[in-house]
């Protein structure tokens, strides 16, 4: 019988912090508590004295391998980029399967399991609606009683390819409520925004720093509006991704305050950079190209003092790398062809601990709950993931709060040729990683294999 025995660590949960040891025995934690003894002699001892021992992160929106069209896709497929996740402290993505024209919602999720097999963390699925007919409804609840898919995504913008308009927004969210599942809605306003796009191009303004000027903060706050109109009147649950202004979390609060289930999401690159990155020289802008995009630097300060509130719910980090050389610079005459996203599964929780938790703008609590226990009740994980606690699956992280480090795309595990926050300096680190109850990264090293994952059935709200 595997087992592992970590001595004196400093255990913290979204609640408690405490002095414990964690037995592991196979993939579950099997006993906490002072003193506690090894199963047998081959039980393996890991001394966490004056480490921190938190549940393994769980980041629920990364995109691996996303085909972009052209045959491109983001450059970090499930294996590179789940290696990224374990070496930054993380133990489980939720990904998307984004169906094909004229594809059923279970083929695509199907053929999105066999893509995500390789996978060396455990991985969820959440489902795109990105087309609505009349099998859709029921296709959904199929999802949610059969698949463990209890999740739709739903995409204002994009609308030429998987954008649905209004009135298929609000039959998702109809058909959602009715079943107990949670609509996650990436809102911004598309026709404003290809509007603009197309006003620039044709005055000759091609280069990435017209990217954020053709989505506008205002393109976030009217959608997110729009979004919280259609789910009220739906009683549709709402989760709303990567919300980047001030402006949308002050809807989302208002909506809240009067009753509404909607919960809400930032990423790490909102907290921390800003549209100034769009003025660097000649083509460099495009690194920092994502929807939505790096705002005026006000807005940092509106997002973390939502985290701190507990307004905002989790930190996800839209995980969409893709290489300067030969995917960006597609659009090095056309900021609009530039492919959208950014990597950072791997920086995450050193990101959101060093100018999070050490700069006091949330508590290493907060830490735990915005990167693990949160994003594990809302998506229908917890107690199984996300918390320490006996038969919780034993995935943990040893934190040392002790190292320094500086993010460079030449030391990161992403399958990135940049790394947007290449410079800055991180304090602690991931000692170990514990996945299912193995050792999955220990002393800089990946030990477990492509292939270690599985697929996770989640709970309905
Ligand atoms: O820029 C982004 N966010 N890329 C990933 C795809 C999406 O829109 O979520
Ligand atoms: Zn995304």
């Amino acid at each position: 019988m595997a087992s592992l025995l970590i001595k004196n660590g400093q255990v913290l949960t979204a609640t408690k912090t405490f002095i414990s040891d964690i037995l592991v025995i196979e993939n579950k934690i099997a006993a906490l508590g002072k003193n506690l003894e090894k199963v047998d002699t081959h039980t393996r001892i890991i001394d966490a004295a004056g480490l921190y021992v938190l549940p393994g992160g769980i980041d629920a929106h990364v995109h691996m391998e996303l085909p972009v069209g052209e045959g491109q896709y983001s450059s970090d497929d499930f294996e590179t980029g789940t290696r990224a996740a374990i070496a930054g402290g993380t133990t489980s993505i939720i990904d998307f399967v984004t169906p094909e024209s004229g594809q059923s919602l279970l083929d695509a999720l199907n053929e999105r399991k066999k893509v995500a097999k390789k996978s060396l963390c455990d991985y969820g699925l959440h489902m795109s609606i990105t087309v609505w007919n009349e099998s859709t409804p029921e296709e959904m609840r199929t999802c949610v009683e059969w698949e463990g898919t209890p999740s739709f995504k739903v995409y204002m913008a994009y609308k030429e390819t998987i954008g649905l308009s209004d009135v298929h927004l609000i039959a998702v969210m109809d058909t959602a409520a009715k079943l107990n599942a949670r609509v996650i809605i990436h809102c911004e306003h598309g026709e404003i925004i290809r509007y603009l796009q197309k006003k620039f191009l044709s005055e000759g303004k091609t280069s990435p720093m017209y990217h954020p000027l053709s989505r506008p903060p205002e393109v976030e706050g009217e959608a997110v509006a729009r979004a919280l109109l259609m789910a009220k009147h739906t009683g549709c649950p709402l989760y709303i991704v990567h919300v980047s202004t001030q402006d949308a979390v002050e809807k989302i609060v208002k909506a809240r305050n009067s009753g509404q289930d909607v919960l809400a999401e930032t990423c790490p690159h909102h907290l921390l950079l800003d549209e100034t990155e769009y003025s660097r020289p000649g083509f460099e802008g495009a690194a920092y190209v994502m929807s939505p995009p790096l705002r005026p630097k006000h807005h940092k300060k509106a997002l973390w003092k939502a985290l701190r509130a507990g307004d905002i719910q989790t930190a996800a980090t839209d995980h969409c790398p893709f290489h300067m050389k030969g995917q960006k610079e597609r659009g090095i005459s056309d900021f609009t062809k530039i492919p959208n996203g950014v990597a950072g599964v791997e920086n995450r929780m050193a990101l959101l601990y060093t100018y999070g938790v050490l700069k006091k703008k949330i508590s290493l609590r907060q830490w735990v709950n915005i990167c693990a226990t949160a994003p594990a009740k809302i998506f229908g994980l917890y107690p199984r993931k996300g918390t320490i606690a006996i038969g919780a699956d034993a995935d943990l992280l040893l934190w040392d709060p002790h190292t320094e480090s500086t993010i460079s795309a030449r030391t990161h595990h992403h399958n990135c040729d940049t790394n947007i926050y290449t410079g800055f300096l991180i304090k602690g680190n991931p000692h170990m990683v514990i996945t299912n109850g193995t050792i999955a990264y220990e002393t800089g090293t990946i030990k477990v294999e492509r292939g270690s994952g599985c697929y996770l059935y989640r709970q309905r709200l």
